[in-house]
């Protein structure tokens, strides 16, 4: 007879035993104070700094979104009450698909419970409606861009991580008639590396394939307007489908498409995972729609991020503390160790009230565990100094390998590379 309870008790042992296991830090984010939160120790509640958020821009916090927000539940309560086709398309929907088709510049816009579900919910769609259709995807996708292709029976072929030469190589194989989506990332989360856009889209607009792209890192925090990189690198047009997320640079939650409007009234029409679900609360939408407006009208909130994120890496650098080089405003700060990993994000957060989620295998392959840092406009040079100088003090405490510190550039500055300017193209 199975012990269910024994068997899984064992799985749970197993994943502690290599490390993998996940422990959650309970924390109170604070309106106003982020990137200060509570987090509740075992000794009581004690505030500490939050390294790791994907809230990049501080939007989550921002007073007209949280009074957006709040307006919103006065008039219409806390949820949607049905499915989009069943009572549950509020005003503020449609508002917010169109504000985003046209912040893209796309014919049409639909919004989604989650950004997940977007990627499970189009690729799907794409899957089951095109005959015959064959996708190629960047070895390094998303894992619900994956789930969306495996779940149909399409076929699926991997081309090298952001390599246009092997995406050539691969569609030059597969027959002219077939219908074809290439797919991949405008930035790499665990990376922080930015996709050869311009290349891709023109590999795959020569084999006539349909382009989507998943810029869920990316949307907010580059661009003209928040518009993404796509837009940031001149090749929005050659983009058919662009994915999006509130959850990340506009600080609030849910998931969007923009494209041609036929394709995306078919994922309206066909996708179960929008279908048989219920429609994101009109305040999450009124919060979305205030935080991509005022991301269109602003870009300050791009460049103190990126200024940020020059610094911390600078200060790295000049500690010899190992970077995954990176052009984005992501750190990841590479360890190459499990428990190390962990020890050191444990020893942050007990010694030094900072808190950074270590990042390690199935999210990164075994050997390139690492903290993974999001500095944020609202993360004051002061706080990186700390911060730099805490994790340069446990690096020391537990053995960890230094590199050389890179030679060239000023050390501490903060300009962000030229490509990386908000709205440069
Ligand atoms: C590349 C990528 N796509 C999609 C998602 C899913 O977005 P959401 O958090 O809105 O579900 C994530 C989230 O981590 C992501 O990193």
């Amino acid at each position: 007879m199975v012990d269910y309870r024994a068997f899984f008790a064992e799985k749970i042992s197993e994943i502690k035993g290599n490390g993998q296991y996940r422990t959650f830090i309970e924390i109170e984010r604070l309106a106003g104070r982020f990137p200060t939160a509570l987090h509740h120790h075992k000794d009581g509640p004690r505030e500490i700094t939050v390294w790791c958020s994907n809230d990049h821009l501080g939007m989550g916090q921002h007073p007209e979104v949280v009074a957006a927000m709040q307006r919103s539940i006065e008039r219409s309560g806390v949820a949607a009450g049905g499915s989009r086709n069943i009572s549950g398309t509020n005003h503020t929907h449609v508002l917010l698909e169109r504000e985003i088709a046209e912040l893209h510049g796309k014919e049409a816009g639909l919004t989604f419970i989650t950004g997940y579900a977007v990627n499970d919910a189009v690729l799907g769609v794409l899957g089951k409606l095109l005959p015959g259709v064959v996708f190629f995807s960047d070895e390094l996708n998303h894992a619900s861009m994956i789930l969306g292709m495996r779940a149909t029976r399409a076929e699926r072929r991997i081309f090298r991580h952001n390599d246009p030469s092997h995406l050539e190589e691969l569609l030059s194989a597969a027959d002219p008639d077939v219908p074809k989506v290439v797919a991949f990332e405008s930035i790499y989360s665990m990376d922080g590396d930015i996709a050869p856009m311009p290349e891709l889209c023109a590999v795959a607009k020569r084999h006539n394939a349909l382009v989507y792209v998943d810029e869920a890192h990316s949307v907010g925090m580059y661009g003209p307007g928040g518009a993404g990189m796509a837009a940031q690198l001149g090749c929005a047009d050659q983009v058919d489908l662009l994915m999006g997320t509130f959850a990340k640079g506009y600080g609030t939650a849910g998931g969007y498409l923009v494209g041609d409007a036929p394709i995306v009234d078919a994922v309206r029409s066909f996708a179960p995972a929008f279908i048989f679900t219920l429609a994101m609360p009109p305040a999450l939408a009124a919060a979305a729609l205030t935080s991509v407006r005022k991301l269109r009208e602003s870009d300050n909130e791009r460049i103190l991020l990126h200024h940020r994120a020059q610094l911390v890496k600078s200060l790295f650098q000049e500690a010899g503390i190992p970077l995954v080089s990176t052009e984005s405003h992501i750190v990841p700060v590479l360890v190459g160790d499990a428990h190390l990993c962990k020890e050191l994000a444990d020893r942050l957060l007990e010694d030094h009230l900072c808190y950074a989620q270590p990042i390690n295998f199935p999210s990164v392959p075994r050997g390139t565990e690492r903290l993974r840092i999001n500095p944020s406009p609202v993360h004051s040079p002061a706080a990186v100094r700390h911060f730099v100088s805490a994790v340069d003090e446990v690096w020391d405490d537990l053995g960890l390998p230094r590199v050389p510190a890179p030679v060239t550039g000023s050390g501490t500055g903060t300009e962000p590379a030229p490509a990386l300017r908000a709205g440069a193209r």
